[in-house]
């Protein structure tokens, strides 16, 4: 008889062109990936950031790997070093690089060598407002992003601002790659709502992978 209640095995659902939700590919990992986001967050605390126009995102960042992206009143950046403690970023855990090389190829993008991983934690309430990534030098390179903990509606749009939306939640586990033809899409999540998840809390966690250096 079908199990209704088996956990369902990763499946994937076209997003755009160049563009895939990979549902629920981090969910075996999970556990280790929040328990190095929490390593990484002792070393380089989660802060929230303020924007080159003063105001103070919602969502608390930190990063691991190489460079790591920061925003203050002078813009945003990616830097080598952590600019509260002077020090690099903590290196990426294993259990990161793995996923984000499982989640990658899985996406079509197989040589995609991530430099930097920003790590977003939302609290009840915090959104990150439309916007492209494009900070980064080289385009040719995918956007690897993995959710961890409470839900989150994501809306993906197009090249433009004003672009159509699509909205779409984001699950424990869900890793979204986009790149090629939807690079430049904007994108961005809507405020959390308030929930308790088994393993993260009161929060949902994102890791975004990114090439934002020169490929060696
Ligand atoms: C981002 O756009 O950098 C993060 C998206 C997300 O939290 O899912
Ligand atoms: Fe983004």
């Amino acid at each position: 008889m079908l199990d209704l209640f088996a956990e369902a095995e990763p499946w994937r659902e076209p997003l755009a062109p160049g563009a895939v939700i990979l549902r629920r590919l981090a969910l075996e990992k999970a556990p280790q990936l929040a328990a190095d986001i929490q390593a990484v967050a002792r070393r380089a605390p989660l802060r929230q950031m303020v924007t080159p126009g003063g105001y103070t995102m919602s969502v608390a960042m930190t990063n691991c790997g190489p460079l790591g992206w920061t925003s203050d009143r002078r813009g945003y950046r990616y830097s080598a070093v952590d600019p509260l403690s002077g020090e690099p970023w903590p290196p990426f855990p294993a259990s990161f690089t793995a996923l984000c090389r499982e989640a990658a190829s899985a996406a079509g993008y197989g040589d995609f060598q991530p430099d930097a991983c920003l790590i977003n934690r939302y609290a009840p309430g915090a959104k990150l407002s439309l916007h492209q990534d494009k900070d980064e030098p080289d385009l040719r390179a995918p956007i690897v992003s993995v959710s961890l903990g409470l839900p989150a509606l994501f809306q993906f749009g197009g090249l433009r601002r004003s672009d159509p939306l699509r909205r779409m939640l984001l699950e424990h586990g869900d890793v979204v790659v986009w790149g090629g033809d939807s690079r430049l899409f904007y994108h961005g999540i809507q405020p959390l709502k308030p929930g308790i998840h088994p393993l993260t809390g009161d929060c949902r966690y994102n890791l975004t992978f990114r090439q934002a250096g020169k490929k060696e």
